[in-house]
């Protein structure tokens, strides 16, 4: 049995044990109290800005629940094309060894999705735009599943990172703090997962390739990793907390130093994961 599959086996057994029912886990409380944190604030992305410093502290939680908003909406559109992705490979050739497990985390985005779309609708009455494009292109052999799995790998690994910050924030919501929590039990098997497919996919089908398809599929992946990045930084979420400018306060916050440190820091394990397997280039700017 390859390495794959023993961890595939081990997820799936898992999964079975912390299976979840998504309709029970939370209350839903009628309406949450808007004078509460609902993202950390060292997270919010115009954290130690000017303009973020001359709030009062009534109107810094106002925003933390917009950025919670775009937080969650951000995992919806991650989500959505994941469980897609998941159901068209549910037992095809390559990935049959593994279709117990891709049925676990099928199940389980859907899950988050509950979690997301139920404390978005409820509580702000939408969804924020999805703003990432996908431009249809050819695939050589292989490409594709390691691609979509490759890119759910970063998306997810980023996310992470901060549903483990804010499941320990003592500060937070109580509903908000609770979907940060299931969502990074779930997700911790799903990085296993995504770190060992990738890899896996990699080295079967990598020696077929031509030097130009690595060569793009290098830059590719870095661009995807700074689009993804851009997701936090949505001028809809400051239009809605009452900031004037949400545009200039976008591009002034993905531009501060403190921010860049955030994510190199946020995405330090993920970027030395793809460099020691020469997946990105040198050159990615956060
Ligand atoms: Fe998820
Ligand atoms: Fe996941």
């Amino acid at each position: 049995m390859s390495k794959l599959e023993e961890t595939s086996k081990k997820l799936s057994a898992a999964s079975c044990k912390s299976y979840q029912n998504p309709y029970e886990y939370l209350d839903w409380p009628e309406q949450l109290d808007r004078e509460q944190w609902f993202f950390s604030e060292e997270l919010i992305s115009i954290y130690g800005s000017p303009e973020y410093e001359s709030l009062s502290e009534s109107q810094k939680k106002q925003l933390s629940f917009f950025e919670a908003v775009n937080f969650f909406s951000l995992n919806i559109h991650g989500e959505k094309p994941l469980v897609e992705g998941l159901a068209r490979r549910l037992y095809s050739r390559e990935l049959k060894d593994y279709a117990d497990y891709l049925h676990h985390f099928l199940d389980e985005e859907n899950k988050h999705m509950i979690y997301f779309g139920g404390f978005c609708n409820r509580y702000a009455g939408k969804i924020y735009r999805d703003k990432k494009l996908q431009i249809p292109r050819d695939y050589e052999a292989g490409e594709e599943d390691f691609l979509f799995f490759a890119k759910v790998m970063i998306f997810e690994e980023i996310v992470d990172v901060y549903n483990l910050r804010m499941a320990a924030d003592e500060r937070l919501e109580n509903t908000s703090r609770k979907i940060n929590r299931i969502h990074h039990l779930d997700e911790a098997r799903h990085l296993v997962f995504g770190r060992q497919i990738t890899e896996h996919l990699y080295e079967k089908y990598s020696k077929e390739w031509c030097s130009e398809t690595i060569e793009r599929l290098r830059e590719y992946l870095g661009n995807y990793l700074v689009a993804t990045w851009k997701e936090y930084y949505n001028p809809d979420v400051y239009k809605d907390a009452g900031l004037n400018s949400p545009y200039e306060l976008m591009e002034r916050a993905w531009k501060s130093q403190d921010r860049i440190a955030l994510r190199q820091q946020v995405s330090a394990s993920l970027i030395k994961y793809l460099r020691e397997r020469n997946l990105i280039g040198e050159e990615i700017q956060l």
